[in-house]
């Protein structure tokens, strides 16, 4: 998110627009906690994980009224347009208040959940699913030297890309996904297969929104029906979250942002930025949201990973 800030910022100076921050998003819009930003404000950012704008989750922004006050903050600033970088919740925010408001509003897709439509890419997907492939190949030393059975559980609430992009990089033996319902059994008959096929150790992946619930949970009800595994947890968490952007997102960051201030400075309204086969492209809010639920998992990465498991 601050390559990406950097990149709105020092765009809208480059265009002769003055450009303020928003502190902890729609939260700090209701307080007024406003920043002016100049290009050195974004200095020596551009390598820093999270966001020195901080960021909130914010009820009252929820509700009408507390829109209308939020509207009230911008006008009083002498706001007239706005960059929104976040996940589903920050695009429905937008959408709702540029509908109600005079006030236009271009959304980039900030998450490392990579589950937005509009772009094949979102911010911090690529850091994210790296920061696993590390921890993963770090586990499997333990895994392949101890003969173990490990349960990795990775983020990704309804959104299973990270679980299936790492699955498939880390070359583990199964990924419990949120899309696709594996039952116990099927889990216990690819893990018997795999020993069968003198697999001596093994990784499963569980994205966290699978159906049967944490690692831990997924992981004893395995142990109950093979209890001749040695069985091992790890849950990432947050770990998957922050450190120091790779040079994908650092460049699809800076490639988005300099698109949403331009596209706003420009006349555009209710857009969102993507990058789609390589090139920068703008969905309506409405198609992003309305999209936003379908089936992102490509047949072929579904297979491809079944395949390699063997
Ligand atoms: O929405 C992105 C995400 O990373 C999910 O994959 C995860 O479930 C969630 O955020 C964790 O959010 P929080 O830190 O608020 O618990």
């Amino acid at each position: 998110m601050n390559a990406c800030i950097r990149a709105v910022v020092r765009t809208g100076i480059f265009r002769g627009a003055s450009v303020v921050g928003i502190n902890h998003g729609y939260q700090g819009m209701m307080e007024g906690s406003f920043r002016d930003m100049d290009s050195r404000s974004v200095s020596n950012i551009i390598q820093l994980g999270g966001t020195i704008l901080k960021t909130a989750r914010c009820k009252e922004f929820q509700t009408k009224e507390g829109r209308k006050f939020a509207f009230g903050q911008l006008v009083k600033e002498g706001i007239e347009g706005l960059v929104a970088i976040g996940g589903d919740g920050t695009f429905r925010g937008a959408e709702e208040f540029s509908r109600e408001f005079d006030i236009p509003v271009v959304c980039i897709p900030g998450t490392i959940d990579n589950d937005l439509y509009g772009s094949d890419f979102t911010l911090g997907y690529d850091t994210a699913t790296n920061t696993v492939i590390e921890a993963i190949d770090k586990i499997r030393d333990t895994a392949a030297s101890h003969d173990r059975l490990f349960f990795i559980e990775v983020m990704g609430r309804d959104s299973g890309c990270i679980a299936l992009n790492v699955g498939i990089s880390g070359g583990a033996e199964a990924i419990l996904l949120p899309e696709k319902e594996t039952s116990i059994e099927d889990l216990c008959k690819l893990l018997e297969r795999g020993e069968k096929g003198k697999k001596s150790s093994t990784i499963v992946i569980v994205a966290e929104g699978n159906s049967h619930g944490s690692a831990y949970i997924v992981a004893e009800k395995v142990w109950q029906q093979l209890p001749k595994y040695d069985t091992k947890v790890t849950i990432l968490g947050h770990l998957q979250r922050g450190g120091s952007p790779s040079s994908f997102d650092r460049v699809l960051a800076t490639r988005l942002g300099y698109a949403a201030c331009n596209a706003l400075l420009n006349g555009e309204n209710r857009q969102v930025v993507g990058l789609r086969a390589n090139q920068i492209k703008l969905t309506s809010l409405e198609d992003a949201l309305d999209n936003n639920n379908s089936f992102r998992l490509s047949d072929d990465m579904l297979e491809i990973s079944k395949v390699m498991s063997i």
